[in-house]
Order: C-alpha cells, then sequence, then structure tokens
C-alpha cells in the first residue's frame, strides 16, 4: 500500500504524541502518585446511607483528634446542609453520591472534588475563619443551581467537638 510521505509523516507524529501523553499520565499516577482527589474507596450507591461510613453525615473526630466531615450528595441538596468547622485545622472530608455525579466546591478555597456514585471522595484542607459557600459544580439535573450549601468555620477555640462515641442517630 502506498502512503502518501506527508500522510507518513502525521500518522508517526499521532503516534509519538499518544504515546507522550500515555506515559505522562502513567508516570504522574505510578511515579509521583497523582489521582484523583480519592484513595479509590468504594462505596455501593444504593445503600450508602445505611452504610457504617455513611450513616451518620456532619463533623467527627476520630481518635487521634483529626476533624472529618462526612457529606453525602444527591439531587437537590448536600446532607448535612450546613458544617461548623475549626479555623486552621486540617479537615478531612469525606464525599459520595447515591444518584449521581455531582461537584462539590468550596468556593474561594482549595477544597474541591467530583462526587461520584460508588466511590468515596477524599481531600484534606483547612481554612481561616469565615463563611464558605459550597456549590454543587456538575451538572446534576434541574435543581443543580440549588444545590449548595454552606460552611461556618470559627476560631478553634470557640468550636465545639462533636462527642467522639456518639451512638448513629437513623
Ligand atoms: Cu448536584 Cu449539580
Amino acid at each position: 500500500m502506498k502512503v502518501d510521505l506527508y500522510e507518513r509523516i502525521w500518522m508517526w507524529g499521532v503516534a509519538v504524541m499518544l504515546a507522550v501523553f500515555f506515559a505522562s499520565t502513567a508516570a504522574a499516577a505510578l511515579g509521583s502518585q497523582i489521582h484523583p482527589p480519592s484513595h479509590v474507596e468504594t462505596i455501593d450507591p444504593k445503600t450508602a446511607l445505611a452504610d457504617p461510613r455513611f450513616r451518620r453525615q456532619g463533623v467527627t473526630l476520630d481518635d487521634r483528634g483529626r476533624v472529618h466531615a462526612t457529606v453525602v450528595g444527591l439531587m437537590f441538596t448536600w446532607l448535612p446542609v450546613e458544617l461548623t468547622l475549626p479555623a486552621d485545622t486540617p479537615v478531612t472530608f469525606h464525599l459520595t453520591s447515591v444518584d449521581v455525579i455531582h461537584g462539590y466546591q468550596i468556593v474561594r478555597t482549595n477544597g474541591q472534588a467530583m462526587v461520584v456514585p460508588g466511590y468515596i471522595s477524599q481531600f484534606t484542607t483547612q481554612f481561616p475563619p469565615g463563611e464558605y459557600l459550597v456549590a454543587c459544580n456538575e451538572y446534576c439535573g434541574v435543581g443543580h443551581h440549588t444545590m449548595a450549601s454552606r460552611l461556618h468555620v470559627v476560631a478553634k477555640d470557640q468550636w465545639q467537638a462533636p462527642a467522639r462515641e456518639a451512638t448513629n442517630v437513623q
């Protein structure tokens, strides 16, 4: 088969570009441990609200005193709608969805993650005191624009830590 020289140059060019793209993705994932905001933890979206990891939403402290925020996204709200967090303290967010893909964007901060049914998105960040808007930034249906929540970030000494061994309220 006769392939024109000019066309052959383009075919090789495309092959080299694809090889570079795949190699750079593999190098970032395997070499630099750069992953999406998650640690690839999965969950069944149909039973997520009954799952021990998400049965109780809101703020918790673990036994090492670290702050965790557990949030479930569903059309068209976040559970819980408001969180009160301590300022200048690392907070690890654990997010999942029970229906479609949502986006958890803490506006004007670096806190943001896609919230994908079947997966738990996780990231850790901290904030100065203030009021923060959380917007859904993935189009999820007719009520997408109403899907918002608030974070109240208060000075650490004014923050009321949740009871560590609180019983699950269902
Ligand atoms: Cu949820 Cu858009």
